[in-house]
């Protein structure tokens, strides 16, 4: 398998944290050209240092962390420290971070980074609001082309919202710059709550965690422990989603999930559906399909992949 070279946006949060983690477990399939983060989860002091927390977590100080925009586009920062507590990285005691945060900005290093490398050579990771993206394209049109694919975590159809009832999170904190990566042209693959809903933690998943041995497994253990308490209480569902980490599985495993090439749409006018995924999952418009909407998974290969993949850290 030709290795896949990713940038990789987050806004740190349990469930990116483990998405990071698997991705620099899998050298054979990854590489990862660089971390850049976006306020989401918590504010963006925080997701630069729980980024790099999650480096130095997986023995990586060499990765590069850079940090991106605080605030979406046009709207106020929504943040989400009750489902991730203060520090969006609630549940193991980690050190703080040694490793240095670049100083050249996200959005540049993804414009230089998208120049630099052979056109449809990079993928986009984006699993928080999509803020940095939307600025590095709006910035430097001329860098859409070079991207091979987006492979993002947001949106929701047929499970509906999280943070509203229309909407996901991550496109609800900015729906213009949703707006505009969906618009852009680029190849997109969505893992919407629909997926990452059926992702879920449970008991015996959590305690293969455990059962691994190393710092990595109990801490990403007792971080899914600390994330599961909102999904329970809300959805009364059966553990924590890992929303994020479906993303990197994605680009490991792709034959793990299933789902359809559909217009989607995000929904930037009304306040009451602001930042909803207006999926055409009927085929019922004349608009061109534009994201592969995935809605399945195996989620016992996909726990397996991940727990595996966790125990070589
Ligand atoms: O709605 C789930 C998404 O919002 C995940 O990316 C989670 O980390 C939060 O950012
Ligand atoms: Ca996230």
């Amino acid at each position: 398998m030709n290795v896949r070279k990713i940038i990789i946006d987050t806004d740190p949060g349990q469930d990116d944290a483990v998405a990071i983690l698997l991705a620099l477990a899998s050298p054979e399939e990854i590489e990862v050209l660089g971390i850049t983060c976006v306020a989401g989860n918590v504010p963006l002091e925080l997701t630069v240092r729980n980024a790099r927390m999650v480096c130095e977590l997986a023995g990586r100080r060499d990765v590069k962390v850079f940090a991106g925009c605080d605030r979406p586009l046009d709207r106020d920062l929504v943040t989400a420290e009750h489902v991730h507590g203060k520090t969006g990285l609630d549940g193991p005691d980690l050190p703080e971070p040694t490793m240095p945060l670049q100083d050249m900005r996200a959005v540049e290093f993804i414009i230089e980074t998208l120049r630099k490398e052979p056109a449809s050579s990079v993928t986009l990771v984006p699993i928080g609001p999509l803020t940095n993206i939307a600025t590095a394209f709006r910035m430097a049109p001329d860098i859409v082309r070079k991207v091979h694919e987006i492979v993002l975590m947001g949106g929701a159809y047929f499970e509906v919202g999280n943070i509203t009832p229309a909407a996901e999170f991550n496109i609800h904190v900015d729906p213009h710059a949703a707006d505009l990566v969906f618009r852009a042209g680029v190849p997109i693959v969505v893992m919407p709550l629909d997926v990452t809903h059926k992702a879920l933690v449970t008991r015996a998943r959590n305690d293969a965690f455990r059962a691994i041995g190393n710092r990595v497994g109990t801490a990403v253990a007792e971080m899914t422990d600390f994330f599961e308490r909102y999904d329970r209480e809300k959805y009364g569902s059966d553990g924590a989603p890992l929303h994020d980490p479906c993303t990197v599985a994605y680009l490991i495993r792709p034959e793990l999930f299933s789902g359809r090439h559909v217009n989607v749409e995000i929904e930037t006018g009304s306040e009451l559906t602001m930042g909803m995924t207006v999926a055409d999952w009927w085929g019922v418009t004349d608009r061109a399909a534009n994201a592969l909407f995935i809605g399945n998974l195996d989620a016992d290969g996909f726990f397996e992949l991940l727990t595996e993949r966790l125990a070589r850290l």
